[in-house]
Formats: C-alpha cells, sequence, structure tokens
C-alpha cells in the first residue's frame, strides 16, 4: 500500500489530494482541546476537526447551534498549540456564514488569523456556494459538508439517514459537484446510504471523508469522544469504540474517592 502521507513533514490540502489518487485512505478526528489534540496529532492523524459537535461534546448543548465564533476560535487556539503534523481544520459555527458572503469571509479570515488554522469547513451546498467562492477568493482552503448537517437540525426535524430518496440523492451530488467547481479541497459526507457516498466519491478529484456513510470514501472522520467512549449515550450504527473511557475514568475517579475519605491517599511516599 502506497503511503503519501508518511513522507509529508506537514499534512497539507495537496497531500491529501495525493492520498485520494494513490488510493491511500485519509484519517480525521475532532479535537477542541491542547490534551487531547497532542495525543491525536502525536498518533499520526491526517486531519483535525475542530468540529463545532464541541456545542454538544464540550459545552453540554442539545444541538451544534449555539456554539459561537469566539468559542470555535477559542478551542482552535488551543489545538493549534499542541499540533506539529496534522492539518487542523475549524468548522464556521451556525449564523456565521450562512446567506452572507461578507459575513461569511470575515469569520474565515478571523478563524485563520486568531488560531493559526489551516482551513475552514461549512456546512451546505447550492446554498452556500457564494460564500465558499468568497472565501476561496481570500486564500482560505474550505472543506465543504453534505448529507445530515446538524446546523440545519430543526429543518430535517431529525438526525436520520439523508439522500434516501431520489430527489435529495440527485440535489447532494450535484452539490458535490458544484463545491468541487467552486474550489473546495475535500468534502464531509455525513449519514448518508454507502452506495451514493461512493457514486460520489468517483466522480468527483476531490477526498471525500466520511462519517456514516460507508467504507467507498477516501477517509473517515469520528467524533474523538466517540472514539474513546468518553460518550456514553451516543451509539449510532456506524460508530466503532475503541475505548470504554467513561467507565474507565469513572472507576478512577470511585477509586479516588474511596482513597481518600479512607486516608489511604496520600501514603507517606506522596508527601513531603
Ligand atoms: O462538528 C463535527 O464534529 C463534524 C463531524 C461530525 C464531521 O462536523
Amino acid at each position: 500500500m502506497s503511503a503519501v502521507s508518511k513522507d509529508a513533514k506537514r499534512m497539507t490540502t495537496h497531500i491529501l489530494k495525493r492520498m485520494k489518487d494513490a488510493g491511500e485512505k485519509i484519517s480525521m478526528l475532532t479535537a477542541y482541546d491542547f490534551s487531547m489534540a497532542k495525543i491525536i496529532d502525536d498518533a499520526g492523524v491526517d486531519v483535525i476537526l475542530v468540529g463545532d459537535s464541541a456545542s454538544n461534546v464540550m459545552a453540554g448543548h442539545e444541538t451544534t447551534l449555539p456554539i459561537t465564533l469566539d468559542q470555535m476560535i477559542y478551542h482552535a487556539c488551543s489545538v493549534i498549540r499542541a499540533v506539529k503534523k496534522s492539518l487542523v481544520v475549524v468548522d464556521l459555527p451556525f449564523g456565521s456564514y450562512q446567506g452572507n458572503s461578507e459575513k461569511a469571509l470575515n469569520s474565515a479570515i478571523r478563524i485563520m488569523k486568531e488560531s493559526g488554522a489551516h482551513a475552514v469547513k461549512l456546512e451546505g451546498g447550492e446554498e452556500v456556494l457564494e460564500s465558499v467562492k468568497r472565501i476561496i477568493s481570500a486564500g482560505v482552503p474550505v472543506m465543504g459538508h453534505l448529507g445530515l448537517i446538524p446546523q440545519s437540525i430543526y429543518k430535517f426535524g431529525t438526525y436520520t439517514v439523508r439522500a434516501k430518496e431520489d430527489l435529495e440523492a440527485t440535489q447532494l451530488k450535484k452539490d458535490a459537484k458544484l463545491l468541487e467547481e467552486a474550489g473546495v479541497f475535500g468534502i464531509v459526507m455525513e449519514k448518508i446510504p454507502a452506495k451514493l457516498a461512493t457514486e460520489v466519491t468517483k466522480s468527483i478529484g476531490i477526498p471525500t471523508i466520511g462519517i456514516g456513510a460507508g467504507g467507498g470514501t477516501d477517509g473517515q472522520v469520528l467524533v474523538s469522544h466517540d472514539l474513546f467512549g468518553i460518550s456514553k449515550d451516543f451509539n449510532p450504527r456506524f460508530l466503532r469504540r475503541y475505548l470504554n473511557l467513561y467507565d474507565d475514568m469513572k472507576g478512577a475517579v470511585e477509586h479516588y474517592i474511596k482513597d481518600v475519605k479512607s486516608s489511604d491517599f496520600p501514603n507517606e511516599k506522596e508527601q513531603y
């Protein structure tokens, strides 16, 4: 298997394209803070996404809508301080780009200037094309996001699989082409049928990254807290948990409480 990524000192959008062309799969994970970003970057992940899922995972909101541009920049700054090799992509939050390409450009520039991130991601197709083009024209790499787009949850009404019907699938294929023509360097496709994701992947020259979109995409992304099993109650079919940290961490805290209560901690070696 080819390993274009192994030779890279730093991941770039151009290397991601070469990885697609060489058939090397792209790994992507979320991070919102320094400690997590350090582990993920040291492990060698290709792309770190400072996702607006921070709204759920870090702040406990029900949706991604409440997180602000300032809060996204705060998370991005923490991640950037930890990262040596991965490409860092930051989500433009809800309300920072929709329906106003000048506002979109200003939001993207704030993220790039204030955090030192390498690219931005935004949700939608045809309806955000003007914003996409304007941001790219300023030299900022943009990643698209199609399928289940959580910032539109109140329009969809549910988090179920998108584009199962022909009409929505046809629009998604059109959106992917339009985004590619506009110059995005990659597209996240969330929770759509595997067959459709594979078809889109074959029809465009830029990398596709799937989440709940099957194995036919050029890469995969997961929310790191889901992969580590820190989030306990989120169990979609597409998720593979690699650890059960919720139980391990809770067990460690219970053990600590017991040791404090019984005066076992600190012992003689653990004091000055
Ligand atoms: O915000 C996020 O974590 C995302 C991923 C689910 C792709 O957009």
